[in-house]
């Protein structure tokens, strides 16, 4: 899909993110921690937009042409000094799924990340699920490398799932 653009949540995004959320509530629930666990769709939104504003959180949209948000895609627990490191989470809206949207997303997302104009950071790591093929696809596509296994990391759908994890460097990404 082309004509999408990566930009950050802004306060005025609220009631189309949280739409977009709830129209892929099938899509997301079997990978993500449960909404009730994480504030519900209210919650979750303010406490992405203050951990943005602490600086330790980018909380990105890939926005289609037509102004729906195609695609989340965040930085969390960014770390500054001599880590320079952040932890990368991404979702599609059902609505553009299988469309390539989510490789785009998250490539943009990691030229945000690495760029000097952008964040800055030196590494972006990720944790997904070993069932979650779409997804390790998805990071194999834009060029994570498999660095090791975190068993029962996350509690999903009342299950601690172990989740595969994986980074890409700065000077693994061209950009
Ligand atoms: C995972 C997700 C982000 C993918 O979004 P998307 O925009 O549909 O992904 P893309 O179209 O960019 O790429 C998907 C890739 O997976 C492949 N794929 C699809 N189903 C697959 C399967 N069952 N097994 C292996 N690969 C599969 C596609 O063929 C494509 O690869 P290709 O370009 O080499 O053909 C989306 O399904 C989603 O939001 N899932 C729920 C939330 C989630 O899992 N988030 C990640 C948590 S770590």
């Amino acid at each position: 899909m082309t004509g999408l653009t990566l930009r950050a949540t802004v306060e005025a995004d609220r009631p189309e993110w949280i739409r977009g959320l709830r129209a892929s509530r099938e899509l997301h629930a079997p990978w993500f921690p449960s909404l009730d666990d994480r504030g519900g769709y209210e919650g979750l939104f303010e406490s992405g937009m203050e951990r943005q504003a602490a600086g330790t959180a980018w909380r990105g949209l890939a926005i289609a042409p037509d102004g729906r948000v195609a695609a989340w895609v965040n930085l969390n627990d960014i770390v500054r000094g001599v880590s320079e490191t952040a932890n990368a989470g991404w979702s599609v809206n059902a609505e553009f799924a299988g469309r390539g949207v989510a490789t785009w997303a998250v490539g943009a997302l990691l030229t945000h990340a690495f760029s000097p104009e952008g964040l800055g950071l030196h590494r972006v790591a990720c944790g997904i699920m070993p069932a979650n093929h779409r997804s390790l696809r998805v990071a194999e596509k834009c060029g994570f490398r498999r660095e090791g296994f975190a068993r029962e990391l996350i509690r999903i759908a009342g299950n601690w799932e172990d989740h595969v994890l994986l980074a890409k460097l700065a000077s693994e990404h061209g950009g």
